[in-house]
């Protein structure tokens, strides 16, 4: 990844953050209408392969559908409401696929992490079949887009599938051997969680070459000390109150 290699310092978590039903185009359409310019989002494959936007194993907590995902076909999960659990407000918005969003944040200029979230089970595949879907998603824009996941094997795939995507592995501790790992799937950042890490390892981090973006941070002072690590960017759900940061 060349040294040029930037994006924004703020990152719209799930796309609203707290104030649009997550994984939604009405959450990406939030994080623009307050002036964000990078969103996250959590991406899966359905039983028949197709990359769509969810972050739980099970559809329960934010569709109208219930029990695993896994199981289901595209066919049925685009039919699912996946407003209607946060407000009425957003009764009727659609579980979108990978396909919509693209789309979205390509017209709106907006820089993109697609974090690979697999079904249990499905990790390799998904890392394959997700990773080849944004190469194709975003043809001629790739330098607005970085895949990442908590799963060595999900990165692995992708390094395989479409070895010119940036990639970004993500730890909610970071493990002694945290280089090793970062090297051997090529990536171009780290991704910690902000409440378990401290600045010695920020500072590894950092001059060891990678780019470090930290979740889930939700209020100011936690930001503005980040940054003073040299944290290059936190995923928020706090959009109105962090904006001032950008
Ligand atoms: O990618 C950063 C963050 O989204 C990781 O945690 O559980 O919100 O997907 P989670
Ligand atoms: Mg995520």
């Amino acid at each position: 990844m060349s040294s040029s290699w930037s994006f924004p310092r703020l990152i719209a978590h799930r796309g609203g953050g707290r104030l649009a039903p997550e994984n939604t185009l009405a959450g990406m359409r939030c994080a623009v209408e307050h002036g964000y310019r990078a969103v996250e989002f959590d991406v899966k494959l359905s039983a028949d392969d197709h990359p769509y936007l969810l972050h739980d194993d099970d559809l329960d907590r934010t569709t109208d559908g219930h029990g695993p995902a896994r199981p289901k076909t595209w066919a049925e999960l685009a039919r699912l409401d996946a407003g209607s659990w946060l407000s009425a407000r957003f009764a009727g918005e659609l579980l979108p696929d990978l396909a919509t969003i693209a789309a979205y944040c390509r017209e709106q200029g907006l820089w993109a992490n697609v974090e690979i979230k697999p079904c249990p089970g499905r990790e390799e595949e998904t890392g394959a079949l997700v990773s080849a879907a944004v190469a194709t998603l975003w043809a001629g824009g790739e330098e607005k887009v970085l895949l990442s996941s908590f799963s060595e094997t999900a990165l692995a795939a992708a390094q395989q599938a479409a070895p010119q995507l940036a990639r970004g592995m993500l730890f909610e501790v970071l493990p002694p051997d945290w280089a090793a790992i970062a090297a051997r799937l090529g990536c171009a950042s780290v991704h910690v969680d902000g409440e378990r890490l401290n600045a010695e390892q920020a500072t590894a981090i950092r001059s060891s070459g990678y780019r470090l973006l930290v979740y889930t941070v939700n209020n100011t002072t936690a930001a503005e000390r980040l940054f003073e690590w040299g944290v290059d960017g936190v995923f928020t759900d706090a959009l109105p109150e962090l904006a001032a940061l950008g």
